[in-house]
């Protein structure tokens, strides 16, 4: 699709019969203000894509765009094969997105299990009652620190832990898709490491798609299949992440590399 010659053609959607998520020409304001600009995005099924994009650059805007907490002003959001533009949040936990919020978002008093069953809320009662033990399980499994800690306050666990928390409790809703903002913020170069492999482990293990909205390009690069940079609202940049990998032109244009 889009090259690197060929960067500035935003419109272009990368579209095929696996997408799990198309967004087509989505633009956003706040106010008078335009925070995303004619944005086309596609995600295909259990691929890992990020978007990279400095401070300001609209990222959050385009996570809470898609997980129904802002509206948008012209644009289509497709996810599995259903619109979902202007779908309430609750509803689009409910289709399988989840999603681990920018700066994790834990209540600091309430415990580990109280905080991960809080993730299968939005499902219907029976459902819930039917899953939650056995995605409990699933969880500990993959995060035994956090069945070490069940009782604790989120508040005393350390903040690798309490990222782990946070995507622990995105999962418990039994996802398709999970989406991600900046999850590696305020971790050590170690566990921003940990925190990818593990992404890409859900991906693999549990067939889970993943858009993941980071401003450490480096290391989400590493996990990622495709690559979207975006730049004040817009997208200047689609392509594989082995391309962004092999060009250093790419790389010192974009990343800063
Ligand atoms: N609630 C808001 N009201 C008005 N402008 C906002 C609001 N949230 C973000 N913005 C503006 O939208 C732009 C994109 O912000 P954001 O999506 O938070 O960027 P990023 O997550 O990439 O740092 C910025 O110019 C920011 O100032
Ligand atoms: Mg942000």
């Amino acid at each position: 699709m889009v090259d690197f010659q060929n960067s500035k053609t935003k419109n272009t959607v990368r579209q095929s019969c696996e997408s799990l998520l198309v967004i087509e020409d989505v633009c956003t304001f706040y106010g008078d203000a335009q925070a995303l600009k004619d944005i086309c995005l596609t995600v295909k099924n259990n691929e890992i894509v990020a978007v990279l994009g400095s401070n300001g650059a609209g990222k959050t805007t385009l996570l809470k765009t898609l997980t129904g907490l802002l509206g948008i002003q012209r644009g289509k959001i497709v996810f599995n094969n259903e619109t979902i533009t202007d779908t309430p949040s609750h509803k689009i936990i409910r289709k399988g997105i989840a999603c681990v919020p920018e700066g994790r978002q834990l209540f600091g008093a309430m415990t580990v299990s109280d905080t991960l069953l809080l993730g299968t809320y939005s499902l219907d009662k029976d459902e819930r009652k039917k899953m939650q033990g056995a995605r409990l399980e699933m969880i500990f499994d993959l995060f035994p620190v956090l069945r070490d800690r069940v009782n604790q306050a989120s508040e005393t666990l350390s903040g690798g832990e309490q990222q782990m928390l946070a995507l622990g409790r995105a999962l418990m809703s039994n996802p398709k898709f999970l989406v991600l903002d900046e999850p590696s913020l305020g971790l050590s170069p170690l566990l921003v490491k940990e925190m990818m492999n593990m992404l890409k482990l859900i991906s693999r293990e549990l067939g889970i798609s993943i858009l993941l909205v980071e401003q450490n390009a480096r290391a989400a690069i590493k996990i990622a299949d495709y690559i979207y940079i975006l730049e004040r609202g817009e997208v200047t940049l689609a392509n594989t992440a082995q391309k962004v990998m092999a060009s250093e032109k790419i790389q010192s244009a974009y990343l800063g590399a």
